[in-house]
């Protein structure tokens, strides 16, 4: 006999079983604890935010704060909150970590040079990078998406963009892999990346300032040149939050994104004929639903109550942290009709893969435009591609906030040279 509803036992989390599958558990606390305070694996204690309505709220609440500082139990001076790697003073103040006016005033200016604008141009840079990766293994016949595929992409369209020269591109590629290793518990090497990382930013923009180009660095330069402030850290702090914002977040969109495809032959085949024929809308209605479907950012970042607030009528008390769990919320069925259906037409489809409010992602049309790139093409260049493990055998990484595949092998015809 099925167990009735009060009867299931509250599931486990964050348990390796938990990180394969999530969503039953988060669909458990949606209807038993849907505001729910846990202690987290590192043994900070924090609520859990799992409803639609109740996400949305918490994401746009100004009593809310993003500055770790207000932590009751001050755990960020040890790591245990916040990004890997920020503990670095001069890194700490950037977007996700601050409120307003001082979050305003550098959203303002970071906007001024990260326009839609410049990322739309970007397009068929963005196409040749991807072009590229796949030639890199398509006389194979196999490859691991992740490591040669969905990890390098978005590294290089990144670095392209902000100007790192082409020489020193393999650099930022290795200092990533050892921010992405983190989750694999090599702390040390996290550190060391994000020194690096710092130095070479820091440099960089020094070396930008006396020959300013057309890259997103030189427009962060000329924005603090004219009246407004941004210091070079704050320019090297802000570089840096578009490296790590804009990174995993990716490798993770067209990683869950083509595991979701291969998994459900059906969608897969309505995408590709599409894709063949030119069409774009189904598309971008697409890469919208793998977002809410499995997207690449399971929890929001770190919250922290400024003022007793409350939320789906739990109390919240003053330096509680509160992580609002977006994987939880995008699969709402008070939002969302057939919440666990991947439908590719999902046409009403105001997911939380992005966030919302002030802090709601700054990157989303170039994460909209990699995503969009790479899934077409893989498609239309590697037709027969399928899954060449037991989908149950995959391991994912173990990370709070991130979620994604450690690997993705796959198999397709080779392609000649
Ligand atoms: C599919 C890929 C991506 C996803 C799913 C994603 C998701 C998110 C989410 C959920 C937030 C809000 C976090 C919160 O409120 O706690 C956010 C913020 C942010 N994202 Fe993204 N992101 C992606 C790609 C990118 C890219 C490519 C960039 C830049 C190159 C980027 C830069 C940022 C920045 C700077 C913020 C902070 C904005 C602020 O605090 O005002 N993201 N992103």
């Amino acid at each position: 006999m099925p167990e009735s509803p009060e009867s299931t036992p509250q599931p486990e989390l964050f348990t390796w079983e938990f990180a394969a599958d999530p969503y039953p558990a988060y669909a458990w606390l949606r209807e038993h604890a849907p505001v729910h305070r846990t202690t987290l694996p590192s043994g900070v204690d924090a609520w859990l935010v799992t409803r639609y309505a109740d996400a949305r709220q918490a994401l746009a609440d100004s009593r809310l704060s993003k500055n770790p500082a207000h932590h009751s139990e001050q755990a960020h001076r040890s790591g245990r909150v916040g990004i890997p790697g920020e503990r670095q003073a001069d890194l700490m103040t950037h977007l996700l970590n601050i409120d307003p006016p001082d979050h305003t005033r550098l959203r303002r200016l970071v906007s001024k040079a990260f326009t839609p604008r410049r990322v739309a141009e970007f397009e068929p840079r963005v196409q040749q990078l991807t072009d590229r990766l796949i030639d890199g293994f398509a006389e194979r016949g196999s490859a691991d998406l992740i490591h040669e595929f969905a990890f390098p992409l978005p590294i290089y369209a990144i670095c392209d963009l902000l100007g790192v020269p082409p020489e020193d591109q393999d650099d930022f590629r290795d200092w990533a892999g050892m921010m992405i290793r983190h989750h694999g518990g090599q702390r040390g090497g996290v550190g060391r990346a994000v020194k690096r990382m710092r130095s070479y930013l820091a440099e960089l923009i020094h070396r930008k300032r006396a020959d300013l180009g057309d890259d997103l660095i030189s427009g962060l330069i000329r924005a603090s040149d004219h009246g407004e402030h941004l210091t070079e850290n704050e320019a090297a702090a802000m570089a840096f939050i578009l490296l790590f914002a804009g990174f995993e977040t990716t490798v993770n969109l067209i990683g869950n994104g083509l595991f979701a495809l291969l998994r459900h032959p059906e969608q897969r085949a309505r995408l590709q004929e599409s894709v063949l024929r030119g069409e774009k809308e189904l598309l971008a209605t697409g890469v919208e639903e793998l977002l809410r479907y499995d997207g690449p950012v399971e929890l929001a970042t770190w919250r922290f109550a400024t003022r007793p607030l409350s939320i789906g009528g739990v109390e919240i008390p003053v330096g509680d942290p509160v992580l609002v769990v977006l994987a939880a919320a995008d699969r709402d069925p008070a939002r969302f009709a057939e919440e666990n259906t991947l439908d590719l037409a999902r046409k009403d489809n105001p997911h939380l893969g992005f966030g919302h409010g002030i802090h709601y992602c700054i990157g989303a049309p170039l994460a909209r435009l990699e995503g969009q790139v790479a899934l077409a093409t893989l498609l239309t260049r590697l037709p027969d591609l399928q899954l060449a493990a037991d989908p149950a055998e995959l391991r994912w990484r173990g990370g709070l906030i991130m979620r994604g595949l450690r690997e993705l092998p796959v198999s397709f015809t080779a392609q000649q040279p």
